[in-house]
């Protein structure tokens, strides 16, 4: 019988999670769920439904339910069938997340469909061959995803970075359309939204390996990550 391994990525914005995770990804042929992806997506519809998400807040919760959102391969995503990957980060809709993120509604909508996501495999997975046996599993970045999403999850990680280091690698990302000042006051007050929302708050899981990657590499925190993977297989291994 295959194995689902799950791995949980939470952690402040641009703390690398997304980049981490589809590395992971990558390496251990496993499915990558973006669940900022998500929240960006409904917020992406809502906006072009010209909602006031303050206001029509079923109307939001309405959009976050019906609206079909994919990951048709790594790091791309749909929406109803339509290619929206390269619009889903520009800063309208970043700034536009937190009410919408913040709707319980949404929120329920959301975890209905990311734990969906993690438990359908399909063939498209190949899984990672490690000691003579196949491992399937999902990769799932977020803010809630080990705390409530899969709080049963195989690994938790929680991935910490100082600001200065997050608001740089931003920074280097935007290409300068934002300078550093403004890129760290919207890192900050997003990071105090995602604490303190009522409904599914960005906060460490209580068996979550925390790891600060202010002055690793991403070749150095992946392969960290890894050989906490090849320890719980070991685990596994030993306790069927
Ligand atoms: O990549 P970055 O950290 O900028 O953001 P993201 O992971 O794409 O998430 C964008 C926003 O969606 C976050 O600031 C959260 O407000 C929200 N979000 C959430 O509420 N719950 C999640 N599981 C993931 C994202
Ligand atoms: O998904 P999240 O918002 O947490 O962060 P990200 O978009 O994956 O990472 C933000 C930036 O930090 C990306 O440009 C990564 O390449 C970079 N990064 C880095 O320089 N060093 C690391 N150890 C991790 C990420
Ligand atoms: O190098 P050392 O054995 O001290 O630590 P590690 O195996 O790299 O793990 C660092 C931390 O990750 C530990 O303190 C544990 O809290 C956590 N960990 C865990 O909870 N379960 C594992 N299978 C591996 C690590």
């Amino acid at each position: 019988m295959t194995r689902l391994f799950r791995i949980a990525i939470d952690g402040p914005a641009a703390s690398g999670k997304s980049t981490t995770a589809k590395q992971l990804a990558r390496l251990l042929g496993f499915r990558y769920i973006d669940s900022g992806a998500m929240y960006r997506s409904v917020t992406l519809k809502c906006m072009t439904m010209h909602l006031d998400p303050l206001v029509q807040r079923d109307e939001v919760a309405k959009v976050a339910q019906s609206l079909d959102i994919q990951f048709p391969d790594l790091g791309l995503v749909s929406n109803d069938g339509k290619d929206v990957t390269k619009l889903l980060r520009q800063e309208s809709i970043t700034r536009s997340i937190a009410p919408i993120a913040s709707n319980p509604l949404v929120r329920q909508a959301m975890a209905d469909k990311q734990r969906l996501m993690a438990q359908t495999l399909d063939d498209r997975y190949a899984g990672y061959l490690y000691r003579g046996r196949c491992t399937q599993g999902v990769i799932m970045d977020g803010r809630d995803i080990g705390t409530v999403i899969l709080p049963d999850a195989e690994l938790k990680i929680f991935l910490v970075a100082d600001l200065k280091a997050r608001a740089e690698r931003r920074f280097k990302e935007l290409k300068g359309h934002d300078g550093l000042e403004q890129i760290m006051k919207d890192i900050e007050a997003r990071d105090l939204a995602d604490r303190t929302r009522t409904v599914g708050p960005l906060k460490k899981a209580s068996d979550a390996v925390e790891l600060d990657n202010s002055h690793l590499s991403l070749d150095q925190q992946v392969q960290q990550i890894q050989q906490w993977v090849h320890q719980r297989l070991d685990l596994m291994q030993a306790s069927p």
